[in-house]
Parts: C-alpha cells; sequence; structure tokens
C-alpha cells in the first residue's frame, strides 16, 4: 500500500505562554512512500518524527493537507479503519495478559461481520507468533521475557490483524545494544516476509541506514533530504544531512572558494572550477583523508586509536569547527609523529563543499 502525503501539515499552539507562535511540527510534508518498502524516518528529537508517524496513523488531525493510501483518502478516518499495526517505543503490553491474550487483543475488539470465531483467532495469534519467532512463549506473561521478547510480542501484536501498513516509533530504544543489532534484522525480515509498507521512526542514523530502503531526513519539522541511505550519505544536500547521518561524523571546516580554488586557511585542497569566491564550509568523511607528506592540509597531530581494522587518527586544525578531526586510516599505513604535525591529502570523492550562509551544497 503507497502512502501519499500531501502538503500536510500540523501545528500545536507553543506551551510557552511568552512565544506566540505555533510549534510547526510537521510542516508541508509533500511526498509519496512507495508500496511494499521500509521508509527510515529519521531526525532529531522534537523534529516532529513521532507527530507525522500519528498523522499517517490517524491519532492527530492535520492542521491542513491530506493522507491517502493508495487512492483512497484515509484524512478523516480514525485509526481503527485506516488499517494500520502500530508498535510504539514503550511497548505498552497488558501485563495481567499472557502473550497469547496481547497479541489476540485487536482481533477480540473486532465487531459484526468482521467478529472472528475463537478457532481463526487462535490460528491468526499462532501466524503471527511464528512470524516473530515466540511461539514457545505463548503462555508466558510480559514480565516473564526479555526486553526483545516482549518488543517481538508488540511487533506480533501490530501485525496480527495483517495492517496494510505497519508504523513504528523508535521501537529499539529500549532495548540493549546487541539486541537491538539482532532486532533490527528481524524488523527487515518480517518486513521483507509480509511485504507490508512500514514506517520506522528513529534518531539513530545507523539504525536508519542499515535496514531502510528509503530515508526521509527530517528537521524542525521540515523535510531536509529523502533518498537511498547510501546516496543520501554520498550526496547530502546541505549540512545539516551530512553532519547527521555517518559515524564518526564528517569533519566540518570554515573555509573559502578563491580563485576556482577550495581553501582550508592557506591550503588549497581541492579545484572549483567556475564557482564565484565566497565563504563555504568544507566537510570530509573521516574515511577521505590520506596521511600523505605533500598533501597541503597540515594538522597538529593528537592522537591515534587502534581500532583493529583501522585506525582512528585524532587531530587539530584552526579552521576545524567542532572539537577535534577524526580520521580513519587503514592500520597498516605508517605514520611516525614526528613533530606532532600530520598531512593529509583529501579524495575529492569524499569532500562535500556548503555554502558558508544558506548551508545548501555547492556541486563542484
Ligand atoms: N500535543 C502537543 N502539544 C504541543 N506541542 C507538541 C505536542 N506534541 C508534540 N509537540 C511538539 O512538536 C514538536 C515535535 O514533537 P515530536 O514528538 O513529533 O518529535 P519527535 O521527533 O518524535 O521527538 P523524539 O525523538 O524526542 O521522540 C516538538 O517541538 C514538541 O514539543
Ligand atoms: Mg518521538
Amino acid at each position: 500500500m503507497k502512502i501519499v502525503l500531501q502538503h500536510l501539515t500540523k501545528r500545536f499552539p507553543n506551551r510557552n505562554k511568552k512565544i506566540k507562535e505555533d510549534v510547526i511540527a510537521v510542516n508541508d510534508f509533500d511526498f509519496e512512500i512507495p508500496d511494499g518498502k521500509l521508509i527510515g524516518l529519521l531526525g532529531p528529537s522534537g523534529c516532529g518524527k513521532s507527530t507525522a508517524l500519528n498523522l499517517i496513523c490517524g491519532l492527530e488531525k492535520p492542521t491542513s493537507g491530506r493522507i491517502f493510501f493508495g487512492d483512497v483518502d484515509v484524512t478523516d478516518l480514525s485509526p481503527e479503519h485506516r488499517g494500520v499495526g502500530l508498535v510504539f517505543q514503550n511497548y505498552a503490553l497488558y501485563p495481567h495478559l499472557t502473550v497469547r491474550e496481547n497479541i489476540r487483543f485487536p482481533l477480540e475488539n473486532l465487531r459484526g461481520d468482521k467478529k472472528l470465531s475463537k478457532e481463526v483467532m487462535e490460528e491468526k495469534v499462532l501466524e503471527a507468533a511464528k512470524l516473530v519467532q515466540i511461539q514457545e512463549l505463548l503462555d508466558r506473561k510480559p514480565n516473564e521475557m526479555s526486553g526483545g521478547q516482549q518488543q517481538r510480542v508488540a511487533i506480533a501484536r501490530a501485525l496480527v490483524k495483517r495492517p496494510q501498513v505497519l508504523l513504528l516509533d523508535e521501537p529499539l530504544s529500549n532495548l540493549d545494544a546487541r539486541l537491538r543489532l539482532q532486532t533490527r534484522e528481524e524488523l527487515k525480515r518480517i518486513q521483507l516476509e509480509t511485504g507490508i509498507t512500514t514506517v520506522f521512526v528513529t534518531h539513530d542514523q545507523e539504525e536508519a541506514m542499515s535496514i531502510s530502503d528509503m530515508i526521509v531526513v527530517m528537521k524542525d519539522g521540515v523535510l531536509q533530504q529523502k533518498g537511498k541511505p547510501q546516496d543520501i550519505y554520498d550526496e547530502p544536500e546541505n549540512l545539516f544531512v551530512a553532519s547527521f547521518l555517518g559515524t564518526p561524523q564528517i569533519n566540518v571546516f570554515k573555509g573559502k572558494i578563491s580563485g576556482e580554488k577550495v581553501f582550508i586557511g592557506d591550503a588549497a585542497v581541492m579545484d572549483a572550477k567556475g564557482i564565484a569566491d565566497k565563504d563555504v564550509f568544507v566537510a570530509v568523511r573521516p574515511e577521505g583523508f590520506v596521511i600523505d607528506d605533500n598533501g597541503s592540509l597540515e594538522c597538529d597531530f593528537i592522537a591515534r586509536e587502534v581500532m583493529g581494522r583501522d585506525t582512528s587518527f585524532i587531530a587539530s586544525h584552526p579552521s576545524f569547527v567542532g572539537e577535534n578531526i577524526r580520521a580513519i586510516i587503514p592500520s597498516e599505513e605508517v605514520f611516525d609523529g614526528k613533530n606532532r604535525k600530520v598531512r593529509f591529502r583529501l579524495k575529492p570523492h569524499k569532500v562535500r563543499v556548503f555554502d558558508g550562509i544558506t548551508n545548501e551544497r555547492i556541486r563542484l
């Protein structure tokens, strides 16, 4: 089921009484979520991710704009008539019910000609439990299970009615690192198996990158960029997107374009054919640095951290924005650290240049 958002906007009155303006939690969302794909909705805390999800499922009414599931306008439909499955951050299982009863719960509310027999319900519960591989746990209570198992029960409960759309709001945030990794792979498998259009909210860029077919990056209610994870990583359209995706973070320097060259301080690091002189930000992915005695960018060497496969070079430069440069260098690279200086050459395809005022990408 494809989801179409048409100029979708949600305003809230500002809770801070001194500020008159509304909070625009979702600002003019106008795009399509393709059928059968897993979409990662990504952005920092407070940017409007949950609001966007709540609009899609019908828990919130938009201030303006419309939502379509396929060709059907669902904007005025209540959540239970939209055919969505929801999983929240705190999985909100009923503690006094067993796993079986928790998963069955949405089915028991069906009325009229949708009412199901006990046998059919049992069948559907079993099917959903198998999908998330908890069929052995059906008689347990939530407090007799690990966080990851509880999360699976919540997913099974969201899937039991076979929704057209599955919406997940930070579903992994209560899990420890290893379980997160495992559960996100599970989610991807379940999504592939069922083919249900899924929107997955997270503020964790790595999580979004690793399982999404498409990522939507937002900030302050405004869509910044959408596309395939790798494309967004490689071709960010503004400095915010460049900085939000990737660990370690992209390294940002203040610089300038002058005489068709990109400068960081006095060092010319790249060509900028046909671009007028201006102040810019030069952003370099950690893997974009090459140690080279003839490299133009001289930095103060601080430390080298061994990480096994590669090493992390920590350095500083007067034009660097933020704390320290972090460069990822293959571990076989020799470096003596003489004079506490290190010279780098930059890989052009790992360097992105942004306008110093608008922060928009300048394509070189
Ligand atoms: N019911 C409400 N009334 C007033 N303001 C609200 C309401 N719900 C959300 N907001 C505001 O709208 C903005 C977006 O909130 P939202 O919960 O969608 O962000 P989020 O991206 O999900 O954040 P987080 O990652 O912290 O969950 C915030 O500024 C928030 O304070
Ligand atoms: Mg939220």
